[in-house]
């Protein structure tokens, strides 16, 4: 079978045609397969929601259609995925409840076994037009792997690490797909880099391939290469084919890949640490006290007014950029104001001000430090900083 494209790395290769005529000529197997299949939402007409007139039109291959012929249509693709699929691989399925029951069924039948359903909860997802129900904010992905006796791969210490150092578990806060993703065209239905930056590299390891059999404007491809693992998609439409070639010439100069590689890291929840410079002695006796203080009402401005306070869960105190060590604070986001006075009953012999800002911890309990940034860098060391956990234990 002719490719439709194929990049000068030969790590992007597209095929344009039904995705089962295409699953039966493709000769490769894979590791991993990501699948975004048509949900079949689009009604084609509109119909009147709190008295005004909407259209739910993703495009005609996103057609509604009979449970029957969904059924059909999934066992189709389904069973062409597992005769591509290697004996240790894994398939990951996105849908909502308009098709996700019946993935899930056809793959127990075809002998997959079902390894979790993540629900994806969109963390800024519009408010559902119709009164008439809750909102919804979810969409769900069935994971599961080809054999029932033959392990799978899953990076579990990984996503630990992603996930602030606690087990990460089965429902995933993201956001939807950002307007830094779609500077290049638009699809209808584009899947966001940070959930498939998260699939990937939980379920495959480096320099693995991947096969999307829905791949739309190629955000499994981009996210693959990204990451080190080649990609296969096949697409019905050129026109989102041409997207998909245009965001991975995009990615061919090495700075808009490592500027979008950072994009599609960045957890926009992710939880943050206070980064806390004080002498040897001050250090020693905040630790022994579980107490962080710093002073209110910096005439620079305070760090509790940067966006990202409500997710500080973490102090790392250091003295002058040595010595560093971790701490998880009591609890998230909260701090309390004291007076000198009251510091001073605590030992401490404050100088600077009347007020102060306080943080508890438990200095018995340091997180292990994975990567340890330059803690001089920037104008004032003494200043105050706040930083994402991942800089400090999070993948580099
Ligand atoms: C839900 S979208 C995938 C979006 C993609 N995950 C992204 O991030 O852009 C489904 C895609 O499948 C394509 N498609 C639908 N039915 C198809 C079929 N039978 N064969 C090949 N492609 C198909 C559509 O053109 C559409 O781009």
């Amino acid at each position: 079978m002719k490719s439709y494209y194929q990049s000068i790395d030969q790590k992007f290769i597209l095929y344009h045609g039904d995705s089962v005529e295409c699953l039966k000529e493709i000769g490769t197997k894979c590791d991993m397969i990501f699948a975004d299949p048509p949900y079949f939402l689009s009604r084609g007409y509109s119909s009147r929601i709190n008295g005004e007139w909407k259209q739910f039109e993703k495009g005609e291959w996103d057609r509604t259609r009979s449970i029957k012929d969904i059924n059909t249509f999934n066992y189709k693709w389904l069973s062409l995925c597992r005769n591509i699929l290697k004996e240790d691989g894994t398939i990951w399925v996105s849908g909502t409840y308009h098709n996700i029951f019946s993935v899930a069924t056809c793959l127990v039948t075809l002998g997959f076994k079902v390894l979790n359903i993540i629900v994806w909860h969109k963390t800024d997802a519009k408010p559902t037009l119709s009164k008439n129900y809750f909102n919804f904010t979810t969409e769900y992905l069935v994971w599961a792997r080809k054999n029932e006796k033959i392990p799978h791969y899953f990076n579990c210490d990984l996503m630990q690490q992603i996930n602030g150092g606690s087990r990460m578990g089965d429902v995933w806060n993201i956001p939807f797909v950002s307007s830094w993703e779609m500077k290049l065209g638009k699809h209808p239905t584009q899947k966001p880099l940070r959930l498939l930056y998260r699939i990937i590299l939980s379920s495959t390891r480096k320099g693995e391939t991947i096969i999307d059999p829905f791949s739309g404007s190629g955000t499994t491809g981009i996210a693959a290469n990204l990451l080190g693992r080649k990609f296969i998609g096949i697409d019905q439409s050129n026109e989102f084919l041409n997207y998909s070639i245009k965001r991975k010439k995009e990615i061919e100069d090495a700075n808009n890949a490592e500027i979008i590689r950072k994009k599609m890291s960045e957890n926009p929840l992710e939880l943050m640490v206070i980064v806390n410079h004080a002498r040897k002695d001050l250090r020693l006796q905040m630790i022994d006290k579980g107490i962080c203080y710093l002073r209110a009402g910096d005439s620079n401005g305070s760090v509790l007014i940067t966006p990202g306070f409500e997710r500080l869960q973490y102090v790392l105190l250091h003295t002058n950029g040595n010595d560093c060590q971790l701490f998880k604070l009591r609890t998230k986001g909260k701090f309390q104001i004291w007076n000198k006075e009251s510091l001073e009953k605590c030992g401490f012999q404050p100088q600077n001000a009347s007020y102060y800002i306080v943080l508890h911890f438990d200095g018995t309990k340091p997180v292990t430090i994975k990567h340890k940034p330059n803690l001089l860098q920037g104008l004032n060391t003494y200043r105050v900083k706040l930083k994402p956990l991942s800089d400090f234990i999070g993948i580099k």
